[in-house]
């Protein structure tokens, strides 16, 4: 590949400090991956420049004019704060023609509203926990049938916002609490599901129209304290102290019962096309104990840190982690938005 004059777009106050190399503090700073990618960039040879988006437009597309990029890489996860926005950013790019990697706008749009998504996931036959949706504001109405345990989620953030041990509920009346408390700390809807108890699977799929998959990658909760629920909660995706408390793990899917990569290669690449995914996507998926694979999200322009599941099970294809921002780059620079067909 020829050398490339890059433009990483990230939030507020994630662009790497000066003498970020130089920090002990890498591991745990918010920075990370656009640290990683910044790495990865430079090792391939390419021309960057980071740029800073909140909510002013004008300023992204000063420095697309200024900058004049090959290609925009798109670490931006939200707009002005909130979540659900960062479909518009791809399609403010795509306006511009301007060439960026990861997911296109439809893609971002249904996957990050997770009840639209598991809409055309039931539509398209994909298990997926069943649910129902509580509107901001609004009291729940129980299905009679509803069987419990059940886990109480936001419908709109990622990363376990609202998240907790005490999301998964056993009675009408916890289950009205923690609807309240979702709609008062999320400012959003909140989306209920039948709780799945099983292994807690993380599949990769990278590409635009031919797929690759990545091996299923697993957060193992080994020895979960007290009868703590095995969760991936804020505390047990990020809090070092508390995944060796529960012996948390997160490793290359062990011993999986015959068939079952197989099975999650084909789900994977269904989920990403049905919700006409493009660029790379972790898709985060539970196995019950009799064989069958739920997916809970899909997560389209997932983390790309180094370390974390999507890159770490990357690695184990052969995709070492410059291979692997190398393919990003190749995928965005061979998406065919509208403009160009
Ligand atoms: N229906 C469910 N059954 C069991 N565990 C769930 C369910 N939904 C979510 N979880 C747990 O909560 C975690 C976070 O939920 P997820 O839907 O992936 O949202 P996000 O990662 O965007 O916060 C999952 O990784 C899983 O551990
Ligand atoms: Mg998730």
């Amino acid at each position: 590949m020829k050398q490339l004059r890059v433009l990483v777009v990230t939030a507020k106050g994630l662009k790497p400090p000066e003498d970020a190399s130089e920090r002990d503090d890498i591991q745990n700073s918010s920075w990370k991956m656009e640290y990683d990618v910044s790495g990865a960039l430079t090792r391939l040879g390419h021309e960057f420049e980071i740029v800073e988006v909140y909510d002013d437009l004008g300023s992204l597309k000063k420095s697309i004019v200024d900058y004049a990029p090959d290609i925009v890489f798109n670490l931006l996860q939200e707009f002005h704060g909130v979540a659900v926005y960062d479909h518009h950013i791809a399609a403010y790019l795509e306006l511009l023609r301007q060439p960026y990697t990861g997911c296109n706008p439809r893609g971002l749009m249904l996957s990050r509203d997770k009840v639209l998504a598991k809409k055309l996931m039931c539509y398209h036959r994909i298990p997926t926990p069943d649910f129902f949706f509580v509107p901001f504001g609004k009291q729940p109405r129980i299905p009679k049938k509803l069987r419990y345990p059940v886990l109480v989620k936001s419908a709109i953030e990622e990363a376990s916002t609202g998240l907790s041990q005490r999301s998964v509920v056993y009675d009408a009346e916890k289950l009205k609490e923690r609807v309240e408390f979702i709609h008062e700390h999320t400012g959003g809807g909140a989306l209920v599901e039948e709780y799945i108890d099983g292994r807690e699977l993380y599949l990769g799929v990278l590409g635009n129209t031919r797929l690759d998959s990545v091996p299923p990658w697993e957060t193992v909760f080994a020895d979960m304290a007290d009868g703590s629920m095995p969760i991936a909660t804020h505390q047990a995706k990020w809090n070092e102290s508390y995944r060796e408390q529960n012996d948390i793990r997160s490793e290359l899917a062990k011993s999986l019962p015959e068939g079952v990569s197989k099975r999650c290669e084909t789900l994977a690449k269904k989920i990403y096309r049905t919700l006409f995914l493009t660029g790379y996507a972790r898709l985060d998926c539970r196995l019950r104990e009799d064989g069958t694979l739920f997916c809970l999200e899909a997560n389209p322009n997932c983390d790309l840190s180094l370390y974390d599941e999507f890159a770490s099970a990357g690695e184990v294809l052969g995709y070492g982690y410059d291979r692997l921002v190398h393919k990003i780059l190749t995928l965005g620079l061979s998406y065919e938005p509208a403009w160009k067909q």
